[in-house]
């Protein structure tokens, strides 16, 4: 019943946005066997599951509220397989996560296969890491526990060994048609005088040549990382199989995997295009009627005015996806660490469109991948830098070409055709701890820990989803072993897919090292987050300046005007602010308020507020 109800309200719009992309005059039958599938789809979903559709559908945004708090983790680097991250459960609660991003684990290619995201199925577990039977037990074990799990869609390309590249390769017209082909280097030739490269080093240029079928196959990602065509409606019908079978596991939030790259268009970059949108939100939207307790993640990282078209508009806003990244506030962190000025960091945020109520952000400062540098020209200008000088500034400043600097990162991808680079590392190395601890500088590593605290408490503050990278918690360095895996050591990624180290968990609660000092601040900055409706999700957070360029300053305001406001010092120096317009938005009613990180109660005996270096306050109104 509740399925007929779904589809009759959504069918218009299901409808428009098929044709849209699928003209009607040649795909009726199309069509009509996407509504013969959805009743399908939905009778293979888990009463358990449907039941809790219902629930969801009742309730409010459970992703927008305090106490969600995210980790993603790589479950061979963290605990083995499956069953060793099910035996870790407790460890979340500890801390405070419930929402886990758990990265691919499904079959792929035995050699290069980028981590998992060069898929060979899209719902057979790999058995490095158990089985289906072990999968269930985890997601049913994680539901009885509240905590939520978002898996990967790699909505953009297969593998060159899926099942369908395999029959393209032995010369199946059928499944040619799924990929985009080509006979001859005309079109590709074409296609590249405006598609940028994604991975100009190890995989330059969008195509490749596969000798066993005699035709081009585009491959924007790595050579073997096969391009789908959209453009094909059955390839829309079997990927919308495909996502609902993998939903039916259990999965709470759907990464949409590289979804600004699903349309291409010649002579343009394909990226981003309006077609791309209509897409996702026809995945969306069949997703409703079929399983609509779940909800999508744009991966999009592109820039600030882009990313927030993936939220929805015009004919598909509010319908596309519920999570983006905060790309641009993840990048725009790491400027100001090596700038120790917030100016860039203020004029692009200011310039970031505000986001439809019902969505939220993810909050993160590393991930699995690199930094890349996007910011706006315009603004870099603004701030009086040249932009090219100041990308170079911070590859230098990140990846070791400065000796001052503190930071020990890798270049990633360098272009020598534009000069552009992106950086990788884990947050702990690049923030100086690695440094600190090997030239055993006492005040660089409390320097570095200071940095840790200040990026992790914005992102926990922010609004949205804090997501923690495993192992950030416990300050993890920069994994070098990938250096020797010949399958690994051309993605300097790795360096940054370390291993969880249990021998340092399991002493944290005593122990007085940098690693347990930063998991005993977050895993409290975890706990008052959690404890306090301000950090939900209901309003955008207030930027102020305040004339000192080091400091950020934002506010967070609850539903009945609680409030909370964020102090950042991104300097060496200590830093003051002159106080009273914060007093007058009413912090001081009860004298001078405590802050919750350190506990400590503020001094303005100068009349000035002062910040240690790098010190974040978290003042409550009272
Ligand atoms: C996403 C992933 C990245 C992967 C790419 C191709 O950007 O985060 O790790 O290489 O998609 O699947």
């Amino acid at each position: 019943m509740l399925f007929q109800l779904r589809m009759a309200t959504n069918l218009g719009l299901i409808q428009n946005l098929y044709f849209s992309l699928y003209p009607e005059k040649d795909h009726l039958k199309d069509f009509e066997k996407v509504m013969q599938t959805l009743p399908k789809l939905f009778a293979s979903r888990p009463n358990e599951l449907k039941e809790q559709d219902a629930e969801r559908l009742q309730g409010e945004n459970w992703y927008q509220s305090e106490k969600m708090v995210g980790m993603q983790l790589y479950v061979e680097q963290f605990n083995r397989d499956l069953k060793g991250l099910h035996d870790k459960i407790s460890y979340f609660k500890e801390l405070g996560v419930n929402f886990l991003h758990v990265m691919p684990i499904t079959t792929r290619p035995k050699g290069e296969n980028d981590g998992g995201y060069a898929v060979n199925s899209y719902d057979k577990v790999d058995p490095r890491y158990g089985t289906k039977k072990d999968l269930l037990a985890l997601t049913s074990e994680l539901r009885k526990q509240n905590i939520y799990l978002m898996l990967d869609f790699v909505v953009n390309h297969t593998s060159n060994e899926y099942p369908w590249a395999k029959k393209a390769k032995q010369g199946d017209k059928k499944y040619q048609k799924y990929y985009y082909t080509f006979e001859e280097d005309t079109i590709p030739k074409e296609f590249e005088k405006t598609l940028p490269e994604v991975f100009p080093q190890t995989s330059p240029g969008n195509f490749t040549y596969i000798p066993e079928m005699e035709k081009w196959v585009m491959t924007v990602f790595n050579s073997y990382q096969w391009d789908l065509n959209y453009t094909n409606p059955t390839v829309f019908l079997e990927m919308l199989t495909n996502l609902v079978n993998m939903v039916n596991l259990g999965v709470d939030v759907v990464r949409f995997d590289a979804l600004a790259f699903l349309w291409k268009r010649m002579g343009t970059i394909s990226q981003n295009l309006p077609e791309a949108h209509t897409l996702v939100s026809l995945f969306r939207m069949c997703l409703q009627v079929v399983a609509p307790g779940t909800i999508f993640l744009a991966e999009a990282i592109v820039a600030p005015t882009q990313i927030i078209k993936y939220f929805g508009e015009n004919h598909t806003r509010g319908n596309e996806c519920e999570i983006a990244y905060n790309a641009s506030l993840m990048a725009l962190l790491w400027n100001s660490i090596a700038t120790k000025k917030t100016g860039l960091l203020y004029k692009s945020m200011a310039n970031v469109p505000s986001k439809p109520k019902d969505c939220t952000w993810i909050n993160y400062i590393r991930c699995h991948d690199d930094i890349g540098l996007g910011y706006e020209d315009q603004f870099i200008w603004e701030m009086g830098w040249n932009p090219q000088q100041h990308r170079k500034f911070l590859l230098d400043y990140y990846c070791q070409r400065l000796d001052w600097s503190p930071a020990t990162g890798l270049i990633f991808m360098y272009n020598p055709k534009t000069g552009d680079g992106r950086i990788t590392g884990s947050a702990a190395s690049l923030l100086g701890l690695e440094k600190g601890l090997k030239q055993k500088d006492e005040a660089l590593i409390a320097q570095s820990i200071a940095k840790i605290i200040l990026l992790h408490g914005i992102v926990l503050a922010f609004g949205g989803i804090p997501m923690l990278y495993a192992g950030d918690e416990i300050g993890t360095l920069n994994d070098y072993s990938f250096l020797k895996e010949k399958a690994k050591k051309e993605d300097g990624r790795w360096v940054n897919r370390p291993k969880q180290d249990w021998h340092v968990i399991e002493t944290i609660d005593k122990s007085p090292d940098p690693q347990a000092e930063i998991f005993r601040t977050l895993k409290k900055l975890i706990y008052i987050r959690k404890s306090d409706p301000v950090f939900a999700d209901h309003s955008l957070p207030n930027l102020y300046h305040t004339g000192n360029h080091h400091v950020l300053v934002f506010e967070r305001k609850g539903k009945d005007n609680e409030g909370l406001i964020v102090l950042c010092n991104f300097d060496e120096n200590p830093q003051v602010v002159e106080p009273s317009w914060i007093k007058k938005l009413g912090y001081f009613t009860k004298g001078e308020p405590k802050d919750l990180v350190s506990g400590n109660t503020i001094k303005t005996k100068s009349g000035l507020l002062e910040l240690l270096p790098y010190q974040m306050l978290w003042l409550k109104k009272s």
